[in-house]
């Protein structure tokens, strides 16, 4: 019999107890030892619910119980996420996560303690919820270095670009919709800004590259300054506006950015829409793969929890290999990060359009230009490859409306 504790029984929480309940059966055959939840921590009280029967308010009931073999913690936040489960590693429980937060920060650290104490910690839903990302990466893409990975990996920015670009709605509108239907949360600012997707690519980043990223050195930039004037110059194109997490090695300097890129159709990741997540790897052998599906919501991420809980059953006397160490990887800044840009300027006062055309062609080189009837007024085109800080430098001077990295 295998004893598992639930720490915190909110949306996860309450998914990882209705499929170990439900698929109990099947979950206990594929672990091959019966799997039963015989915790649930939680501050609330959850009166004529079925959980009452194995609900607790204190977590010293469950970490001084020798029986529970397997700690899910789905808390969320740093702390005490952080204590009870270096608490549970440390008395020789297996934990297994879906917290971002925890695993972004404290990953690497946890790992260890988890060698130290022969016993596993798990985090498959940290990242892209219910798909399965993490454990292909650290199981099976074991022969090819990673060239890049590019991901979307928040659910309700991808479902504002989606909204903005079919519809034509602009970003407050659809960031209230958004929030009025319940898939944005009232305090936006962790999605639209890019931190969620920042602390996910910084997991991926330290697997992929074996060093601790620290998720503070990444840049980050949001979709807010994102227009549908934007979307306009991409259906010209046949292309679209994603926030990509990028993980990239490139001449032997690790980056890792979080920032919306234009993405053509013919990039998998362009036809990922609404909530969905998608997370495009591409290694040196293997070329492209993608991974997709449900980046959040109960069920989806549960299940990717609950995947982590027969893992560790599995593995139960041996500590399963993770290459993640906590040596800090120095990243490449967004200087020197290489990619073409999609960029619109207006005339200054002085100036014709044919004067801004000649001084755009003398300053960026030969661009490829977009042109649309709507905008008579400004000038849109994609520059050649360009680091951050030669970008930054030819744009001195110009009235820019809008620069966006184009996925390359
Ligand atoms: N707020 C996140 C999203 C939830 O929108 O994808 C999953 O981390």
């Amino acid at each position: 019999m295998i004893n598992v504790a639930i720490l915190g029984y909110g949306t996860v929480g309450s998914g990882v107890y209705k499929i170990i309940n439900e698929n109990n059966t099947h979950i206990s055959r594929r672990a091959g030892d019966e799997v039963k939840v015989k915790y649930v921590l939680d501050l609330r009280d959850f009166p004529g619910d079925p959980v009452e029967e194995v609900l607790v308010h204190d977590v010293d009931i469950i970490m001084e119980d020798d029986e529970v073999d397997v700690v899910v913690e789905v808390m969320g936040g740093v702390e005490p996420a952080y204590t009870f489960v270096k608490r549970a590693l440390d008395r020789g429980k297996s934990a297994c996560t879906s917290n971002k937060e925890l695993v972004a920060k404290h990953g690497a650290e946890l790992l260890q303690i988890a060698r130290e104490n022969n016993v596993n910690f798990f985090f498959e839903a940290s990242v892209g919820g219910g798909i399965p990302i993490i454990r292909p990466l650290i199981e099976c893409l074991t022969v090819d270095h990673i060239e890049e990975i590019q991901g979307i990996m928040n659910g309700t920015t991808n479902y504002i670009l989606t909204k903005m670009e079919d519809e034509g709605a602009d970003f407050d509108t659809v960031l209230k919709d958004a929030q009025d239907k319940g898939y944005a949360e009232r305090n936006p600012e962790a999605d639209i800004e890019g931190y969620d997707a920042c602390r996910k690519i910084a997991i991926l980043t330290s697997l992929a590259y074996e060093k601790q990223v620290d998720f503070e050195d990444i840049y980050t930039e949001g979709i807010t300054k994102i227009t549908t004037d934007d979307f306009d110059y991409m259906k010209k194109i046949g292309a679209s506006i994603k926030l990509l997490g990028i993980a990239r090695k490139d001449v032997g300097i690790t980056y890792s950015m979080v920032a919306p890129f234009v993405v053509y159709s013919d990039n998998p990741l362009y036809n990922v829409k609404d909530v969905f997540n998608a997370i495009l790897v591409k290694g040196d052998m293997l070329g492209d793969v993608m991974f997709y599906g449900k980046g959040a919501g109960s069920l989806p991420t549960a299940s990717a929890v609950v995947s982590d809980v027969v893992d560790a059953v599995k593995r139960q006397g041996y500590t399963a290999k993770i290459y993640w160490n906590d040596e800090k990887r120095i990243l490449g800044g967004v200087d020197a990060f290489t990619t073409p840009y999609f960029v619109r300027v207006k005339p200054n006062a002085d100036e014709d359009m044919d004067a801004l055309k000649a001084r755009v062609e003398n300053i960026f080189g030969s661009v490829e230009y977009i042109s649309l009837d709507s905008k008579q007024d400004e000038i849109a085109f994609i520059t050649k490859v360009l680091s951050g800080s030669e970008f930054e430098q030819a744009a001195e001077g110009f009235d820019v409306v809008s620069r966006i990295r184009v996925s390359k």
